[in-house]
C-alpha cells in the first residue's frame, strides 16, 4: 500500500526537513499519455491543464515561494503548426479561465522567454493577467513560454554588452550576481529542486544558469497522471537531500551545531 501524502502530513511527521524556496517543473509527457489511449497528441495537452491547477494549487498549499513551469521551449516551435496553434490556445484559456482563481489564491504571475514570438493578442493577455495579479503576495507562478536558457543568457550577454558599449559598465564589474540579474529570472531566487516527469532525463534547454545547485528530481509519471500526491513526493525527496554546495557533510553538521549553540545562548 502507498501511504498518501499531503503537505500537512508532512508537517506533522517531519517539521524540520527544509522546504524549496523555488521549484521548477519540465512538464513532459503529454504526447505519450495520449497515445497509449490511442487519440492524438493535443488530447494529452488538453488534459495536462488540470495537473497545472494541482501543482500550482499544491504549491501555495506548501507555501512554496516560487513555482516555475516549463510550458513551451524554443525548439517547440519546430513542432507541427497544428500542435502548436493548440498549446497556444490552451495556454489563452488557462489564463482567461485560471485568473480570478490565482488572485483568489494571492498568485502573482510571470512569464519568462521570448515573448516576441508569441501572438500579440496572448501577448495582451499575458500583460494584462501579470499587471491585475501584481499586487498579491503569495506564490510567484513563473509560466516558461518560448523559453530557451542559452537564449536567455544570450540576451543577457548582449545587454551587458551595450552597458559596457554605452559607457555605462566596465568589464571588471560582470560578476556571476550581475549576469543572474540581468536573465529573464533576476528577482527569482535559484531553483532548489527541478522535477522533469516522463522519464526523461535531461534539462533540454530549461533554466541552464540558474539550475546550477537544484536538485533533480525524475519520475516516469507523464505529465496528464501528475497530481498533488505526485508533487508531494517530490517536495519530500528533497527534504531528504543534504544539500552541500561544495562542502564535507562534517563541515555542515559542524555549522548546524553551533548555529544551534547560538540559538541556545540567544534563549
Ligand atoms: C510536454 O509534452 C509538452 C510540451 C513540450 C509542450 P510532450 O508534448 O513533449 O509529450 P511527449 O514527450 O511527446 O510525450
Ligand atoms: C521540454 O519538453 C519542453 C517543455 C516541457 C516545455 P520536450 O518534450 O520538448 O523536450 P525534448 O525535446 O524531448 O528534450
Ligand atoms: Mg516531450
Amino acid at each position: 500500500m502507498t501511504v498518501p501524502i499531503d503537505s500537512q502530513m508532512y508537517e506533522l511527521q517531519v517539521p524540520t526537513l527544509s522546504l524549496p524556496r523555488h521549484v521548477g517543473i519540465i512538464m513532459d509527457g503529454n504526447g505519450r499519455w495520449a497515445k497509449k489511449r490511442n487519440r492524438p497528441r493535443v488530447f494529452g495537452h488538453k488534459n495536462g491543464v488540470d495537473a497545472v491547477r494541482q501543482v500550482v494549487k499544491s504549491s501555495g498549499e506548501w507555501g512554496i515561494p516560487a513555482l516555475t513551469l516549463y510550458a513551451f521551449s524554443d525548439e517547440n516551435w519546430q513542432r507541427p503548426r497544428d500542435e502548436v496553434g493548440v498549446i497556444m490556445s490552451l495556454l489563452e484559456s488557462y489564463i482567461l479561465k485560471e485568473k480570478e482563481e490565482l488572485n483568489r489564491n494571492n498568485v502573482r504571475l510571470r512569464v519568462i522567454g521570448e515573448l516576441d514570438r508569441l501572438n500579440p493578442r496572448i501577448r495582451e493577455i499575458l500583460t494584462d493577467a501579470v499587471s491585475d495579479l501584481s499586487s498579491n503576495t503569495g506564490l510567484i507562478l513563473t509560466l516558461a513560454l518560448s523559453y530557451g536558457g542559452r537564449s536567455e543568457i544570450t540576451r543577457a550577454v548582449r545587454m551587458i554588452a551595450k552597458r559596457i558599449e554605452d559607457g555605462n559598465l566596465s568589464s571588471k564589474d560582470i560578476t556571476n550576481q550581475l549576469i543572474s540579474d540581468h536573465l529573464d529570472t533576476s528577482g527569482l531566487p535559484d531553483p532548489d529542486l527541478i522535477i522533469r516527469t516522463s522519464g526523461e532525463q535531461r534539462l533540454s534547454n530549461f533554466l541552464l544558469w540558474q539550475s546550477a545547485y537544484a536538485e533533480l528530481y525524475f519520475t516516469d509519471v507523464l505529465w496528464p497522471d501528475f497530481s498533488k500526491e505526485e508533487f508531494s513526493r517530490a517536495i519530500v525527496y528533497f527534504g531528504t537531500r543534504e544539500r552541500r554546495f561544495g562542502r564535507t557533510s562534517d563541515q555542515l553538521s559542524k555549522s548546524r551545531n553551533l548555529q544551534s549553540e547560538t540559538s541556545t545562548v540567544e534563549c
